[in-house]
Order: C-alpha cells, then structure tokens, then sequence
C-alpha cells in the first residue's frame, strides 16, 4: 500500500536505452514493503566512468528504464515492518552492493551493473520497478534494509570531532572499496606496521586504498604513472610523507618488471587495483616479485584479460594471492567506527555537486576530475 505521509511522485533521472540521452522524469513513488527502506536522497554520488556505462562505451548489462545511482546519504522516511533498530528519520548511508536473500552468491551493483557470478545475467533480482531496479539518482531511493547503514552527526573524536555532512560519508563509501582487498576477508589482512604496495595508486578508487592503507597503520609504496596523479597524492598525504610511511614511485621511469621491483623493495602485502587499460603493465610481475615470503597479494581491478604472473616466485616464496569484487558488510560498520573514532580522515580531498537537471555537466565533470580525493554527486 502507498505511504499517505509521501509525495505521490518524485524527480529522477531515468535511462531507456544507451544510445539516447538520460532524462529527468516524475516516477511514482515507491511502496514501503518488509524489508525494505525508503530513503529521501540528500546527496548521491557519480563514479568516474559513470558516462562510460551509459552510453555504452563499458558494457554494463542492467534492465530499462532505469534510475542509476551509487552511494546516497538521506533520511529514512519510510521502513518495513520487520525493521529492528533502523527508525523513520535516521540518517543513512545506502550501499549500492546487493547480495541476493535466496542465493547471496549472486550479486549486483544497484542502479550499476547486474552482473551475477562470471558475469552473469541476474535479472529477476533487479527486475522489479518497485522493488530494486531503479538506484539513487533521484529524490527517493528504495535499498534493502542491509544495505542502509545508519551514520552519526558527528566524526572525529576530542578536539578533532566535527559536523557530518552528507559528502563526508560519499567519501566513506568510496574507500570502503578498496578497503574490502585490505582487511582479511577476501583481502590481504594487512596489519598495522606491515609495508603495502599499491597500484595504481592514482584513480578514484585507488587513491583511496593508499589512504585506508594509512589510515590502518601501514606503510605504503605507491605507483603510478603520471607525475602530477602522483604529486597530488604527496601533497594531499603530506604528513604521511614526512613521517616516512608515504613512497611514490613513477613506474614509467622503470624499463622492465626487474627494476621496478627493485624501486619498491621488500614489502608484505599487494593490492591491485588497475583499470582494463592496464592488463598489459608489467607492474603486476614486478609487485609480486616484491612480496616476501608468505607476502599476500589481492587483485581488485577490472581486467578481464589473461595476466603473466611469476610462477617460480609464488610458490618459493609461499604468496597467498586472492581476488575480491567489493567488500563484506562487516567492513562498513568498521569504516564508519574507524570514522567516529577519528582513525579514518573523511575531511580530505575535493568535491563539486550538481542538480539532476545538470546531468550532462556532471558526468563529464566526474569523468575529468577521477584523481584521489576528487569527488562529483548529485543534491537531488
Ligand atoms: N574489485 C572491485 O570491487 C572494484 C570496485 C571498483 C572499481 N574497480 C576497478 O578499479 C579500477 C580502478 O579505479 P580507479 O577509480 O582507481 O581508477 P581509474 O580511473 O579506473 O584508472 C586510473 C588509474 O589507472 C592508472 N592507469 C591507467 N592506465 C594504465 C596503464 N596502462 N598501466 C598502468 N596504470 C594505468 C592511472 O595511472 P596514471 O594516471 O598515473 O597513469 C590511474 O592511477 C576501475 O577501472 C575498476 O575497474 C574494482
């Protein structure tokens, strides 16, 4: 049944097809039923290749028409019944990573990617317009209850405590990603202390494993190839630098996988995270000849491509190497304790908003601004 207290429509912006332009149109608003929660979007943000998947450029399969989105901040307006602690007016922050409650083997990105296990299509999951099809760019957004995670005021602890805003908690959600290939389920269980190295180290999603890295006691090495990609992260992470827990390497500088190794020195831990565009780097090789022995590697990257790895060294040096698509959910309650205790900097960085009716002007801008600490969204 309708909520009474809810507008019976809300704006959105809805995709029909990737050869035509989005489009910003009332769609009705949606039924509260067990399980779910409905959420008034305050803020929702773009990832970097956003316009890559909705032109069709990055074959993402995922049912039409409809609303895209990732990560959104809001209040709970409407809940379940079968809701425990969640409450109407809760502030939360929407995890787009959706497990299937008949088969959580299956699983897709909301309002991104209907991928299944190898790609595989799992439609009736998303299929449903009043169930998850449609993601959070828009006014409303329906989620499961388990992927809406309440969030405090207030971040930071003592002297350091500070108001939350919502662009606070975007950022969170993007360094939970790669926090996911850190911690020890499915990642490389990284320990206060160890040496990590990291790369790319540049992008969005990458510069963000440097910083949780940090974040988690860690000594980091990280690559790139761009002077200015790798600066920025210097000067955004200066006191790391200072402290001697911050190393930046340009691998364009190294001729083969040999030196490079050499550059990076004897380090514990891996964590790739590599666009496609860089199935043929020899990086991979060279990080994991820098592992010792029992070093731990995780691949999170979207190659789809077959890669060389050094088989005499792995098994010599016993490595343990895993892949990870994500993260747990554990590891989104212990990002934001990691926040409230102030471990976890949200503060850092840069980030623009845009209103829906801007769609255009902001996915070029997320496309052109995909460094560290840059981020674009939407205030709908
Ligand atoms: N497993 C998961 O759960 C998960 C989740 C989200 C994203 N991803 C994947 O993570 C990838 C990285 O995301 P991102 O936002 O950090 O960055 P991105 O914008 O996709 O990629 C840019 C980074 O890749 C480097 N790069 C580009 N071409 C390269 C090449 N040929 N050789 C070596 N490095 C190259 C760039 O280095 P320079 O600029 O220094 O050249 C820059 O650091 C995405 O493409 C996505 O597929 C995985």
């Amino acid at each position: 049944m309708p909520d009474p207290t809810l507008p019976p429509t809300h704006r959105a912006l809805v995709l029909t097809s990737t050869s035509q332009p989005l489009e910003v149109r009332e769609l009705p608003m949606y039924t509260p039923s067990l399980g779910s929660a409905i959420i008034r979007v305050t803020a929702t943000s773009i990832i970097t290749y956003a316009r890559e998947v909705l032109t069709g450029v990055r074959k993402y399969d995922y049912p039409k028409p409809y609303v895209p989105g990732s990560a959104a901040v809001g209040r709970i307006v409407a809940l379940g019944n079968d809701a425990t602690t969640l409450r109407v007016g809760d502030l939360v922050l929407t995890d787009i990573w959706m497990h299937a409650r008949d088969d959580p083997t299956q699983r897709c990105l909301h309002g991104v990617y209907q991928g299944g296990p190898n790609g595989t299509p799992v439609t009736r999951f998303v299929q449903d317009e009043d169930g998850w099809r449609h993601g959070s760019w828009a006014q409303y957004v329906k989620v499961p209850l388990e992927n809406c995670y309440r969030v405090p005021d207030v971040i930071g602890a003592g002297v350091g405590a500070l108001r939350a805003e919502p662009v606070h908690w975007l950022r969170l959600a993007q360094m939970v990603v790669p926090f996911g290939g850190l911690t020890g389920d499915g990642g490389v269980d990284l320990r206060p202390g160890e040496s990590i190295v990291i790369a790319p180290a540049t992008g969005a999603f990458s510069g963000s494993a440097v910083e949780v890295a940090l974040a988690m006691g860690a000594r980091v090495v990280a690559l790139g190839r761009s002077e200015e990609g790798l600066r920025r992260l210097e000067d955004g992470l200066r006191a790391y630098v200072e402290a001697g827990r911050l190393r930046t390497i340009r691998m364009s500088e190294y001729a083969d996988a040999e030196s490079l190794k050499t550059a990076i020195g004897r380090v514990d831990c891996y964590l790739d995270i590599s666009p496609h565009t860089a199935a043929g780097s020899f990086h991979f090789k060279a990080c994991l000849l820098a592992l010792g022995v029992r070093g731990r590697a995780c691949l999170m990257g979207g190659i789809h491509d077959d890669i060389p790895i050094p088989h005499g060294a792995i098994y010599r040096n016993d490595l343990r190497i895993t892949g990870k698509w994500m993260y747990e959910r554990k590891a989104v309650f212990d990002m934001i304790k990691m926040a409230e205790t102030g471990v976890l900097n949200l503060t850092r960085g840069e980030s623009w908003s845009f209103g829906l009716e801007d769609w255009d002007a902001a996915l070029i801008h997320a496309e052109r601004h995909a460094r560290w600490g840059q981020l674009t969204f939407f205030e709908p």
